[in-house]
């Protein structure tokens, strides 16, 4: 559990590198107010559950044009979460966070929007698994905004 924290902590590290723009130095970046830490650890834990959930939702949509956009938006989240790797380490070492892969971040969960949004199935099962995944990765979206709105 202690580990589960500190991992937590680690990607919400590199949250705030990911969220912040440019030149402030590196110890005000790991420092926000509340809702900023709130927000902080509101993706990185979304982003978990949704890899979770996509994982379900894989074994339960069966047709496959839909099944290989759920595989899509499951890269899509490995994919934000690398880059989100990318910043740890980055910030880990004393370094700004890169844009790049703050926008890698923003530009994978963009993509894993648009292929959920085209999976279609007529199982009620799949269909509340599809409904949760979407709900994860709105909220996901949604905290990384107040990130950048909160962690200034
Ligand atoms: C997703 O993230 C990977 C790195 O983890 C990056 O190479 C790729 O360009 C990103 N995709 C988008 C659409 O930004």
């Amino acid at each position: 559990m202690y580990a589960v924290i500190k991992i937590a902590f680690f990607y919400a590290a590199a949250i705030v590198g990911a969220m912040l723009v440019g030149a402030a130095p590196l110890n005000s970046r790991q420092i926000g107010d509340v809702q900023c830490n709130v927000n902080r650890l509101l993706i990185v834990g979304d982003l978990g559950g949704l890899k979770n959930t996509l994982s379900t939702l894989s074994k339960q949509v069966t047709d496959p044009t839909s099944n290989a956009a759920v595989q899509e938006a499951a890269t899509d989240v490995s994919g934000a979460q690398s880059a989100i790797g990318v910043i740890a380490a980055a910030l880990l070492t004393g370094q700004d966070a890169p844009a790049a892969a703050r926008d890698q971040v923003a530009g994978n969960l963009t993509s894993a929007q648009s292929a959920l949004s085209s999976v279609t199935t007529s199982d009620s099962a799949a269909a509340s698994t599809l409904q949760k995944a979407q709900t994860q990765l709105t909220d996901a979206i949604n905290a990384g905004e107040g990130v950048v709105n909160d962690c200034n």
